[in-house]
Protein backbone atom coordinates (compact mmCIF):
# COMPACT_ATOMS: atom_id res chain seq x y z
CA UNK A 1 0.00 0.00 0.00
CA UNK A 2 1.36 3.78 -0.56
CA UNK A 3 2.34 5.41 2.36
CA UNK A 4 0.04 8.78 3.01
CA UNK A 5 1.50 11.78 4.47
CA UNK A 6 0.12 12.68 7.54
CA UNK A 7 -1.12 16.16 6.70
CA UNK A 8 -3.44 14.84 3.69
CA UNK A 9 -4.88 12.54 5.94
CA UNK A 10 -5.35 15.38 8.52
CA UNK A 11 -6.75 18.02 6.10
CA UNK A 12 -8.86 15.55 3.76
CA UNK A 13 -9.83 12.74 5.86
CA UNK A 14 -12.15 10.46 4.02
CA UNK A 15 -14.20 8.12 6.85
CA UNK A 16 -13.96 4.15 6.47
CA UNK A 17 -10.71 4.96 4.05
CA UNK A 18 -8.32 2.15 4.43
CA UNK A 19 -4.62 4.77 5.03
CA UNK A 20 -0.93 3.23 5.61
CA UNK A 21 1.32 6.06 7.49
CA UNK A 22 4.35 5.61 8.75
CA UNK A 23 6.19 8.09 11.36
CA UNK A 24 7.60 8.78 14.67
CA UNK A 25 5.89 7.77 18.16
CA UNK A 26 5.21 11.19 20.13
CA UNK A 27 3.54 9.09 22.93
CA UNK A 28 1.59 5.80 23.51
CA UNK A 29 -0.46 6.25 26.49
CA UNK A 30 -3.17 3.32 27.98
CA UNK A 31 -1.65 0.85 25.74
CA UNK A 32 -4.19 2.42 23.34
CA UNK A 33 -3.71 5.53 22.05
CA UNK A 34 -0.84 6.18 19.66
CA UNK A 35 0.23 9.96 18.58
CA UNK A 36 2.16 9.35 15.21
CA UNK A 37 4.12 12.50 13.79
CA UNK A 38 5.73 12.52 10.46
CA UNK A 39 6.67 16.52 10.57
CA UNK A 40 4.40 16.74 7.77
CA UNK A 41 2.52 18.89 9.82
CA UNK A 42 2.46 20.50 13.40
CA UNK A 43 -0.41 18.14 14.45
CA UNK A 44 0.06 13.90 15.58
CA UNK A 45 -2.48 11.48 13.39
CA UNK A 46 -4.07 9.12 16.54
CA UNK A 47 -3.73 5.30 16.17
CA UNK A 48 -6.03 3.18 18.01
CA UNK A 49 -4.86 -0.50 18.50
CA UNK A 50 -7.46 -2.55 20.72
CA UNK A 51 -4.22 -4.88 22.30
CA UNK A 52 -6.18 -8.00 22.52
CA UNK A 53 -5.73 -8.25 18.63
CA UNK A 54 -2.10 -7.60 18.79
CA UNK A 55 1.45 -9.22 20.31
CA UNK A 56 2.47 -8.16 24.00
CA UNK A 57 6.11 -8.17 23.07
CA UNK A 58 5.35 -5.81 19.66
CA UNK A 59 3.46 -3.49 21.57
CA UNK A 60 6.61 -3.13 23.65
CA UNK A 61 8.47 -1.83 21.01
CA UNK A 62 6.03 0.93 20.06
CA UNK A 63 7.80 3.79 22.57
CA UNK A 64 8.15 7.23 21.97
CA UNK A 65 10.76 7.86 19.45
CA UNK A 66 10.11 4.94 17.93
CA UNK A 67 9.81 5.10 14.23
CA UNK A 68 6.46 2.55 13.06
CA UNK A 69 4.49 1.94 10.17
CA UNK A 70 0.47 1.95 11.23
CA UNK A 71 -1.91 0.45 8.70
CA UNK A 72 -5.87 0.64 9.43
CA UNK A 73 -8.88 2.23 8.77
CA UNK A 74 -9.65 5.79 8.58
CA UNK A 75 -12.72 6.35 11.69
CA UNK A 76 -14.32 9.29 13.57
CA UNK A 77 -12.92 9.96 16.86
CA UNK A 78 -15.09 9.72 19.53
CA UNK A 79 -12.34 11.45 21.92
CA UNK A 80 -11.36 14.93 21.94
CA UNK A 81 -8.67 17.01 19.77
CA UNK A 82 -9.14 14.96 16.46
CA UNK A 83 -11.76 14.91 14.18
CA UNK A 84 -10.56 11.32 13.11
CA UNK A 85 -8.39 8.75 14.09
CA UNK A 86 -6.52 5.27 12.49
CA UNK A 87 -8.17 2.30 13.79
CA UNK A 88 -4.93 0.17 13.67
CA UNK A 89 -5.15 -3.29 11.65
CA UNK A 90 -1.28 -3.73 10.89
CA UNK A 91 1.52 -2.91 13.21
CA UNK A 92 5.26 -2.50 11.81
CA UNK A 93 8.62 -1.54 14.03
CA UNK A 94 11.06 0.13 11.58
CA UNK A 95 13.37 1.64 14.55
CA UNK A 96 13.19 0.98 17.95
CA UNK A 97 14.38 3.46 20.03
CA UNK A 98 15.42 2.90 23.78
CA UNK A 99 13.46 4.28 26.34
CA UNK A 100 15.98 5.02 28.90
CA UNK A 101 18.11 6.56 26.15
CA UNK A 102 15.25 8.68 25.23
CA UNK A 103 15.15 9.49 29.03
CA UNK A 104 17.92 11.75 28.32
CA UNK A 105 16.61 13.91 25.23
CA UNK A 106 14.60 16.44 24.29
CA UNK A 107 12.12 13.56 23.21
CA UNK A 108 11.29 13.04 26.33
CA UNK A 109 7.68 14.54 26.37
CA UNK A 110 8.38 17.44 28.86
CA UNK A 111 8.99 21.42 28.71
CA UNK A 112 12.56 21.27 28.02
CA UNK A 113 14.82 24.38 28.32
CA UNK A 114 15.93 26.36 25.02
CA UNK A 115 19.34 25.95 25.95
CA UNK A 116 19.32 21.85 26.58
CA UNK A 117 17.68 21.78 23.25
CA UNK A 118 20.11 23.32 21.55
CA UNK A 119 22.94 21.23 23.31
CA UNK A 120 20.87 18.65 21.11
CA UNK A 121 20.35 20.38 18.15
CA UNK A 122 20.50 16.89 15.99
CA UNK A 123 16.97 15.76 18.12
CA UNK A 124 15.29 18.91 18.38
CA UNK A 125 13.64 18.59 15.05
CA UNK A 126 11.40 16.37 16.81
CA UNK A 127 10.19 18.54 19.63
CA UNK A 128 6.92 20.60 18.32
CA UNK A 129 8.53 23.71 18.75
CA UNK A 130 11.24 23.23 16.03
CA UNK A 131 9.17 21.50 13.96
CA UNK A 132 7.44 24.70 13.40
CA UNK A 133 10.00 26.71 13.13
CA UNK A 134 11.61 25.00 10.59
CA UNK A 135 8.50 24.31 8.39
CA UNK A 136 7.78 28.64 8.84
CA UNK A 137 11.56 29.27 7.66
CA UNK A 138 11.15 26.74 4.58
CA UNK A 139 7.79 29.39 3.95
CA UNK A 140 9.83 32.10 4.19
CA UNK A 141 12.70 30.57 2.06
CA UNK A 142 10.09 29.81 -0.55
CA UNK A 143 8.27 33.22 -0.15
CA UNK A 144 11.28 35.02 -0.86
CA UNK A 145 12.01 33.67 -4.02
CA UNK A 146 7.96 33.57 -4.87
CA UNK A 147 8.35 37.42 -4.03
CA UNK A 148 11.04 38.45 -6.49
CA UNK A 149 10.43 35.89 -9.21
CA UNK A 150 6.54 37.46 -9.22
CA UNK A 151 8.41 40.85 -9.74
CA UNK A 152 10.50 39.91 -12.46
CA UNK A 153 13.60 40.25 -10.39
CA UNK A 154 16.41 37.22 -11.34
CA UNK A 155 17.93 35.01 -8.77
CA UNK A 156 21.82 35.22 -8.92
CA UNK A 157 24.18 33.18 -7.00
CA UNK A 158 27.04 35.39 -5.81
CA UNK A 159 30.64 33.52 -4.55
CA UNK A 160 31.08 32.90 -1.27
CA UNK A 161 34.63 32.79 -1.61
CA UNK A 162 36.06 36.13 -2.57
CA UNK A 163 38.62 38.67 -2.46
CA UNK A 164 36.64 41.84 -1.07
CA UNK A 165 35.31 42.82 2.37
CA UNK A 166 31.92 44.47 1.07
CA UNK A 167 31.20 45.99 4.27
CA UNK A 168 34.68 46.71 5.35
CA UNK A 169 34.32 45.92 8.94
CA UNK A 170 37.16 43.42 8.64
CA UNK A 171 35.77 40.71 10.42
CA UNK A 172 36.07 38.43 7.92
CA UNK A 173 37.12 34.38 8.08
CA UNK A 174 40.07 33.60 5.72
CA UNK A 175 40.02 31.08 3.22
CA UNK A 176 43.27 29.12 2.68
CA UNK A 177 44.54 25.86 2.23
CA UNK A 178 48.29 26.40 3.18
CA UNK A 179 49.39 24.01 5.77
CA UNK A 180 49.40 26.03 9.05
CA UNK A 181 52.18 24.75 10.50
CA UNK A 182 54.65 26.25 7.51
CA UNK A 183 52.77 29.16 5.75
CA UNK A 184 55.48 30.41 3.16
CA UNK A 185 56.55 34.41 4.00
CA UNK A 186 57.83 36.80 1.51
CA UNK A 187 61.48 38.26 2.41
CA UNK A 188 59.77 40.70 4.59
CA UNK A 189 58.72 38.08 7.01
CA UNK A 190 54.83 38.44 5.52
CA UNK A 191 52.39 35.66 4.48
CA UNK A 192 52.85 34.80 0.94
CA UNK A 193 49.61 34.45 -0.41
CA UNK A 194 51.04 34.30 -4.08
CA UNK A 195 51.89 30.63 -3.12
CA UNK A 196 47.95 29.87 -1.90
CA UNK A 197 45.50 28.15 -3.81
CA UNK A 198 43.83 31.61 -5.35
CA UNK A 199 47.50 33.38 -5.66
CA UNK A 200 45.59 35.90 -3.39
CA UNK A 201 44.18 36.35 0.11
CA UNK A 202 40.76 35.62 0.25
CA UNK A 203 38.32 35.16 2.81
CA UNK A 204 34.51 33.99 3.36
CA UNK A 205 32.02 36.70 1.83
CA UNK A 206 30.46 38.99 4.53
CA UNK A 207 27.65 39.96 1.60
CA UNK A 208 26.97 39.43 -1.96
CA UNK A 209 25.95 42.61 -2.77
CA UNK A 210 29.14 43.66 -4.85
CA UNK A 211 28.27 40.99 -6.96
CA UNK A 212 24.73 41.63 -6.99
CA UNK A 213 25.53 45.23 -8.17
CA UNK A 214 27.16 44.22 -11.18
CA UNK A 215 24.14 42.04 -11.87
CA UNK A 216 22.07 44.42 -11.20
CA UNK A 217 23.82 46.61 -14.12
CA UNK A 218 22.81 44.25 -16.83
CA UNK A 219 19.87 42.13 -15.78
CA UNK A 220 17.91 45.28 -14.37
CA UNK A 221 16.81 43.90 -11.38
CA UNK A 222 18.50 40.58 -9.14
CA UNK A 223 18.21 39.64 -5.54
CA UNK A 224 21.23 37.10 -4.28
CA UNK A 225 19.53 34.68 -1.01
CA UNK A 226 22.74 32.89 0.29
CA UNK A 227 25.12 32.60 3.43
CA UNK A 228 27.40 35.15 4.70
CA UNK A 229 30.27 34.86 7.23
CA UNK A 230 31.20 37.56 9.88
CA UNK A 231 33.75 37.07 12.78
CA UNK A 232 32.06 39.63 14.92
CA UNK A 233 32.70 38.46 18.60
CA UNK A 234 29.65 39.75 19.65
CA UNK A 235 27.83 36.90 21.51
CA UNK A 236 24.54 38.07 21.48
CA UNK A 237 21.20 36.87 20.54
CA UNK A 238 20.92 38.53 17.24
CA UNK A 239 24.17 37.88 16.19
CA UNK A 240 25.27 34.29 13.63
CA UNK A 241 28.62 33.82 12.29
CA UNK A 242 27.11 32.13 9.39
CA UNK A 243 23.73 33.77 9.09
CA UNK A 244 21.88 33.73 5.56
CA UNK A 245 21.27 37.32 3.89
CA UNK A 246 18.86 38.19 1.09
CA UNK A 247 20.09 40.85 -1.07
CA UNK A 248 17.80 42.45 -4.08
CA UNK A 249 19.37 44.97 -6.00
CA UNK A 250 17.90 47.40 -8.79
CA UNK A 251 19.47 49.61 -11.34
CA UNK A 252 17.65 53.11 -11.66
CA UNK A 253 16.07 52.82 -8.21
CA UNK A 254 16.60 55.60 -6.12
CA UNK A 255 16.00 55.80 -1.99
CA UNK A 256 12.51 55.72 -1.87
CA UNK A 257 11.83 52.79 -4.26
CA UNK A 258 14.43 51.24 -2.44
CA UNK A 259 12.18 52.16 0.68
CA UNK A 260 9.04 51.07 -1.22
CA UNK A 261 10.65 47.65 -1.80
CA UNK A 262 11.45 46.44 1.12
CA UNK A 263 8.16 47.41 2.89
CA UNK A 264 6.35 45.56 0.18
CA UNK A 265 8.56 42.56 0.62
CA UNK A 266 8.47 42.13 4.49
CA UNK A 267 4.93 42.78 4.25
CA UNK A 268 4.70 39.84 1.83
CA UNK A 269 6.64 37.41 3.91
CA UNK A 270 4.52 38.43 6.97
CA UNK A 271 0.98 37.67 4.93
CA UNK A 272 2.75 34.34 3.75
CA UNK A 273 3.50 33.14 7.29
CA UNK A 274 -0.12 33.99 7.83
CA UNK A 275 -1.92 32.58 5.02
CA UNK A 276 0.17 29.19 4.53
CA UNK A 277 1.13 28.27 8.50
CA UNK A 278 -2.02 28.74 10.69
CA UNK A 279 -0.90 25.68 12.90
CA UNK A 280 2.39 26.33 13.42
CA UNK A 281 1.69 30.16 14.37
CA UNK A 282 -0.70 28.94 16.55
CA UNK A 283 1.20 26.90 18.35
CA UNK A 284 4.33 29.34 18.50
CA UNK A 285 1.57 31.81 19.59
CA UNK A 286 0.65 29.97 22.86
CA UNK A 287 4.76 29.63 23.10
CA UNK A 288 4.72 32.90 22.66
CA UNK A 289 1.98 33.82 25.46
CA UNK A 290 3.70 32.08 27.78
CA UNK A 291 6.75 33.22 27.23
CA UNK A 292 5.24 36.75 28.22
CA UNK A 293 3.50 35.95 30.79
CA UNK A 294 6.96 34.79 32.67
CA UNK A 295 8.41 38.77 31.85
CA UNK A 296 8.17 41.18 34.05
CA UNK A 297 5.17 43.63 33.51
CA UNK A 298 6.59 46.29 31.82
CA UNK A 299 9.06 44.39 29.00
CA UNK A 300 5.73 41.93 27.87
CA UNK A 301 4.31 42.58 24.36
CA UNK A 302 0.67 43.71 24.47
CA UNK A 303 0.45 42.20 21.24
CA UNK A 304 0.13 38.31 20.96
CA UNK A 305 2.66 36.73 17.83
CA UNK A 306 -0.14 36.68 15.33
CA UNK A 307 -1.00 40.57 15.90
CA UNK A 308 2.41 41.64 15.52
CA UNK A 309 2.54 39.70 11.93
CA UNK A 310 -0.99 41.35 11.41
CA UNK A 311 0.08 44.39 12.41
CA UNK A 312 3.27 44.80 10.33
CA UNK A 313 1.22 43.57 7.32
CA UNK A 314 -1.50 46.31 7.54
CA UNK A 315 0.62 49.20 8.96
CA UNK A 316 2.77 52.01 7.13
CA UNK A 317 6.23 52.00 8.35
CA UNK A 318 7.73 55.43 9.81
CA UNK A 319 10.36 56.90 7.68
CA UNK A 320 12.45 59.53 9.51
CA UNK A 321 15.88 60.64 9.24
CA UNK A 322 18.82 59.81 11.17
CA UNK A 323 19.06 63.68 11.96
CA UNK A 324 15.54 63.73 13.02
CA UNK A 325 15.98 60.25 15.03
CA UNK A 326 18.70 62.38 17.42
CA UNK A 327 16.83 64.65 17.54
CA UNK A 328 13.66 62.88 19.03
CA UNK A 329 16.39 60.93 20.83
CA UNK A 330 17.11 63.91 22.71
CA UNK A 331 13.82 64.99 23.49
CA UNK A 332 12.87 61.72 25.20
CA UNK A 333 12.66 60.79 28.67
CA UNK A 334 15.11 58.05 29.11
CA UNK A 335 17.72 60.81 27.76
CA UNK A 336 16.04 63.27 30.17
CA UNK A 337 16.42 61.53 32.74
CA UNK A 338 20.32 59.84 32.08
CA UNK A 339 18.62 56.43 30.85
CA UNK A 340 21.01 56.05 27.79
CA UNK A 341 24.16 54.06 28.71
CA UNK A 342 25.63 55.67 24.98
CA UNK A 343 25.62 58.73 24.26
CA UNK A 344 23.00 60.64 21.48
CA UNK A 345 24.57 62.96 19.58
CA UNK A 346 25.11 63.66 15.87
CA UNK A 347 27.79 61.74 14.40
CA UNK A 348 27.66 59.00 16.97
CA UNK A 349 25.84 55.35 15.77
CA UNK A 350 22.92 54.57 17.20
CA UNK A 351 22.70 51.97 19.50
CA UNK A 352 20.82 48.89 20.12
CA UNK A 353 18.97 50.90 23.17
CA UNK A 354 18.18 53.92 21.09
CA UNK A 355 16.46 51.57 18.46
CA UNK A 356 14.70 49.97 20.86
CA UNK A 357 13.19 53.02 22.50
CA UNK A 358 12.12 54.90 18.54
CA UNK A 359 10.68 51.17 17.53
CA UNK A 360 8.79 49.99 20.38
CA UNK A 361 8.16 53.94 22.67
CA UNK A 362 7.79 56.34 20.56
CA UNK A 363 6.37 54.84 17.39
CA UNK A 364 5.31 51.34 18.28
CA UNK A 365 6.20 49.94 14.59
CA UNK A 366 8.83 49.71 12.41
CA UNK A 367 10.63 52.45 11.52
CA UNK A 368 13.26 53.00 8.66
CA UNK A 369 15.88 55.58 9.53
CA UNK A 370 17.91 57.13 6.28
CA UNK A 371 20.49 59.23 5.74
CA UNK A 372 23.14 58.39 8.06
CA UNK A 373 26.17 60.30 8.35
CA UNK A 374 28.96 58.84 6.11
CA UNK A 375 31.90 58.22 8.93
CA UNK A 376 29.80 55.35 10.03
CA UNK A 377 28.60 53.72 7.13
CA UNK A 378 30.04 51.13 4.39
CA UNK A 379 32.15 53.06 1.30
CA UNK A 380 29.73 52.37 -1.07
CA UNK A 381 26.87 54.41 -0.19
CA UNK A 382 25.68 57.50 -2.12
CA UNK A 383 26.70 60.57 -0.89
CA UNK A 384 24.37 63.03 -0.04
CA UNK A 385 24.46 67.12 -1.15
CA UNK A 386 25.26 68.62 2.31
CA UNK A 387 28.51 66.20 1.91
CA UNK A 388 27.62 64.89 5.44
CA UNK A 389 25.37 61.88 5.10
CA UNK A 390 25.32 58.55 2.79
CA UNK A 391 21.64 57.91 1.47
CA UNK A 392 21.79 54.70 3.55
CA UNK A 393 18.57 53.32 5.57
CA UNK A 394 18.27 50.66 7.90
CA UNK A 395 14.89 48.86 8.47
CA UNK A 396 14.29 48.14 12.81
CA UNK A 397 11.65 45.95 13.85
CA UNK A 398 9.60 45.59 17.23
CA UNK A 399 11.95 43.24 19.46
CA UNK A 400 14.42 42.63 17.06
CA UNK A 401 16.49 46.15 16.27
CA UNK A 402 18.30 46.24 12.75
CA UNK A 403 16.17 43.81 10.39
CA UNK A 404 17.62 45.31 6.99
CA UNK A 405 20.12 47.61 6.22
CA UNK A 406 20.31 49.20 2.59
CA UNK A 407 21.37 52.33 0.75
CA UNK A 408 21.44 53.69 -2.93
CA UNK A 409 24.66 53.22 -4.24
CA UNK A 410 27.66 55.78 -5.19
CA UNK A 411 27.48 55.37 -9.03
CA UNK A 412 29.64 58.45 -9.50
CA UNK A 413 32.96 56.94 -10.31
CA UNK A 414 34.96 60.39 -9.33
CA UNK A 415 32.95 60.45 -5.75
CA UNK A 416 33.40 56.66 -5.45
CA UNK A 417 37.11 56.52 -6.18
CA UNK A 418 37.69 59.36 -3.36
CA UNK A 419 35.71 57.07 -0.82
CA UNK A 420 37.66 54.79 -1.88
CA UNK A 421 40.70 56.60 -0.28
CA UNK A 422 38.94 57.25 2.76
CA UNK A 423 38.27 53.69 3.66
CA UNK A 424 41.58 53.02 2.79
CA UNK A 425 40.40 50.37 0.16
CA UNK A 426 42.62 49.68 -2.33
CA UNK A 427 41.63 50.61 -5.94
CA UNK A 428 43.14 47.81 -7.68
CA UNK A 429 41.55 45.67 -6.00
CA UNK A 430 38.03 46.14 -6.75
CA UNK A 431 38.69 47.47 -10.15
CA UNK A 432 35.62 45.45 -11.18
CA UNK A 433 33.47 47.13 -9.43
CA UNK A 434 35.05 50.52 -10.65
CA UNK A 435 34.62 49.29 -13.74
CA UNK A 436 30.64 49.36 -14.26
CA UNK A 437 30.83 53.09 -12.98
CA UNK A 438 32.65 53.77 -16.37
CA UNK A 439 29.64 52.01 -18.61
CA UNK A 440 26.54 53.87 -18.66
CA UNK A 441 26.44 54.19 -14.95
CA UNK A 442 23.20 54.66 -13.48
CA UNK A 443 21.15 55.12 -9.94
CA UNK A 444 20.85 52.02 -8.53
CA UNK A 445 20.04 50.82 -4.72
CA UNK A 446 19.60 47.65 -2.90
CA UNK A 447 19.24 46.30 0.91
CA UNK A 448 19.90 42.67 2.68
CA UNK A 449 17.57 41.26 4.88
CA UNK A 450 19.05 39.60 7.59
CA UNK A 451 16.94 36.15 6.84
CA UNK A 452 17.47 34.64 10.92
CA UNK A 453 16.13 38.02 12.21
CA UNK A 454 13.11 38.01 9.63
CA UNK A 455 12.60 34.07 10.90
CA UNK A 456 13.07 35.20 14.60
CA UNK A 457 10.18 37.80 13.84
CA UNK A 458 7.64 35.39 12.58
CA UNK A 459 7.92 32.86 15.12
CA UNK A 460 8.11 34.92 18.07
CA UNK A 461 11.68 33.27 18.76
CA UNK A 462 13.94 35.27 20.83
CA UNK A 463 17.31 34.15 20.39
CA UNK A 464 19.06 33.33 17.06
CA UNK A 465 20.11 30.53 17.91
CA UNK A 466 16.59 28.86 17.45
CA UNK A 467 15.73 29.91 14.14
CA UNK A 468 18.66 28.28 12.32
CA UNK A 469 19.33 24.10 12.22
CA UNK A 470 23.10 24.27 13.51
CA UNK A 471 24.25 28.10 14.48
CA UNK A 472 27.45 28.48 13.89
CA UNK A 473 28.64 31.15 17.40
CA UNK A 474 31.86 32.26 18.92
CA UNK A 475 33.37 29.09 20.26
CA UNK A 476 30.40 26.85 18.49
CA UNK A 477 30.46 25.04 15.63
CA UNK A 478 29.50 21.77 17.20
CA UNK A 479 27.15 19.43 14.65
O1 LIG B 1 23.56 45.95 7.54
P1 LIG B 1 24.36 44.89 6.86
O2 LIG B 1 25.76 44.69 7.32
O3 LIG B 1 24.30 45.24 5.31
C1 LIG B 1 24.96 44.59 4.30
O4 LIG B 1 25.62 43.61 4.41
C2 LIG B 1 24.68 45.19 2.95
N1 LIG B 1 25.67 44.69 2.00
C3 LIG B 1 23.29 44.86 2.51
C4 LIG B 1 22.93 45.44 1.19
O5 LIG B 1 22.72 46.65 1.10
N2 LIG B 1 22.86 44.63 0.14
O6 LIG B 1 23.60 43.49 6.99
C5 LIG B 1 22.27 43.35 6.51
C6 LIG B 1 21.40 42.63 7.52
C7 LIG B 1 21.30 43.32 8.87
O7 LIG B 1 20.33 44.33 8.85
C8 LIG B 1 20.91 42.18 9.78
O8 LIG B 1 19.53 41.88 9.67
C9 LIG B 1 21.69 41.01 9.17
O9 LIG B 1 21.99 41.37 7.84
N3 LIG B 1 22.92 40.74 9.90
C10 LIG B 1 23.11 39.68 10.72
N4 LIG B 1 22.28 38.67 11.06
C11 LIG B 1 22.76 37.73 11.89
N5 LIG B 1 24.02 37.72 12.40
C12 LIG B 1 24.88 38.72 12.07
N6 LIG B 1 26.13 38.69 12.54
C13 LIG B 1 24.43 39.75 11.20
N7 LIG B 1 25.01 40.84 10.66
C14 LIG B 1 24.07 41.43 9.89
MG1 LIG C 1 23.66 47.27 9.09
Amino acid sequence: MKRKRIIEILDHPTTGETVFVKGWVRAFRSNRFIQLNDGSTMNNIQAVVDFENFDEKLLKRVTTASAIAVQGKLVESEGKGQSHEIAVEKIEIIGDANPDDVQKTVMQPKKHSLEFLREQAHLRFRTNTFGAVFRIRHGLTFAVHKFFHDKGFYSLHSPIITGSDAEGAGETFHVTNFDLNEIPKTENGEIDYSEDFFGKAVNLTVSGQLEAELGALALGQVYTFGPTFRAENSNTSRHLAEFWMIEPEVAFNDLNDNMDLTESFLKYLCNFVLENYPDDLNFLDARDQQEQKAKPEKDRNPMTLTERLKFVANNNFERITYTEAIELLQRSKPYKKKKFKYLVEWGTDLQSEHERYLVEKEFQKPVIITDYPASFKAFYMRQNDDDKTVAAMDVLFPGIGEIVGGSQREERLDVLKKKCADFNIDEEELWWYLDTRKFGTVPHSGFGLGFERMVMFATGMTNIRDVIPFPRTPLNAEF
